[in-house]
């Protein structure tokens, strides 16, 4: 499996990420429930969005982003973040050191080993709590349009990225997790039909940079579908169903 993240300058992939919107929701409500009591955080594969640090900082909790990717952490760094450049398998931090570990959208990406390191790395360095949050495509669907173009990036990025993940995420979790002092929480975030393709566009973009690096051979099909899908955002009337959030929430009983 390799890791998309691994290959290219993904330019287009940074202007999505730092677009991020219903995901900073999810996160927001996962992690007010511990804010009180709670000083820090560690977002571990935490790309270039700067707005959970933001708003972290607003609630005096100490937010630390931690990326393999140089030039994400650049973009934290101009927020003033704290910033640590390593592999989610690997924290360069001791063990309990931060109250939260907090990781969104990075297992799906990594291969099946590292992802139980990455699971018990982040139990290790968090204090109190360790918040996962992954993607469950099974619910995406809509138009013919919208179809296609899910399946043909489930197509495209078939042995790079886990798009359904999110289904065995507690599964996962529990697997890599040996301590029974644990409390495991599942919680699925999903929205009803809407028009969402405003978060469509972007990540079609990104599928293209995908597609010219792994799948050349299918980079007009991408165009084509990219073409088909703006003119389907110009009416406000047609909508679809989009990818579930899955989230678990580990708390350590010290
Ligand atoms: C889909 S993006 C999600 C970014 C961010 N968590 C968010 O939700 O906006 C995946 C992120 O994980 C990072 N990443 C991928 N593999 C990693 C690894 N092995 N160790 C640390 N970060 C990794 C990528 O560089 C990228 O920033």
């Amino acid at each position: 499996m390799a890791n998309i993240y691994r290959s290219g300058s993904q330019e287009n992939e940074l202007m999505r990420l730092q677009k991020f919107s219903y995901p900073f929701t999810v996160s927001q409500r996962l992690l007010n429930i511990g804010l009180q009591n709670n000083k820090s955080v560690l977002d571990i594969g935490s790309g270039p969005n700067t707005e959970l640090g933001k708003w972290l900082r607003q609630n005096q909790i100490l937010y630390i982003a931690a990326d393999i990717k140089y030039i994400f952490l650049q973009e934290q760094a101009k927020s003033s973040h704290p910033t640590i450049q390593c592999k989610s398998s690997s924290l360069p931090l001791d063990n309990s050191s931060v109250d939260i570990s907090h990781l969104r959208f990075v297992l799906m990406h990594l291969s099946s080993d590292e992802r139980r390191v990455t699971i018990s790395e982040m139990l290790r360095v968090s204090k109190n709590t360790s918040i996962f949050i992954e993607f469950d495509w099974s619910t995406f669907k809509g138009s013919e349009t919208v179809n296609s173009f899910r399946d043909l990036a489930i197509d495209i990025l078939d042995t790079h990225v886990d798009l359904f993940l999110g289904k065995n995420l507690r599964k996962e979790i529990l697997k890599s997790s040996k301590n029974t002092g644990l409390t495991v929480n599942h919680r699925n975030f999903k929205r009803g039909p809407g028009n969402y393709y405003n978060e469509l566009l972007p990540l079609a973009n990104s599928l293209l940079s995908a597609a010219k690096l792994f799948r050349p051979e299918k980079e007009t099909s991408v165009n084509e579908s990219i073409g088909a899908l703006t003119e389907e955002s110009c009416h406000p009337a047609i909508s679809f169903v989009p990818p579930t959030l899955s989230t678990i929430v580990v708390e350590k009983h010290n």
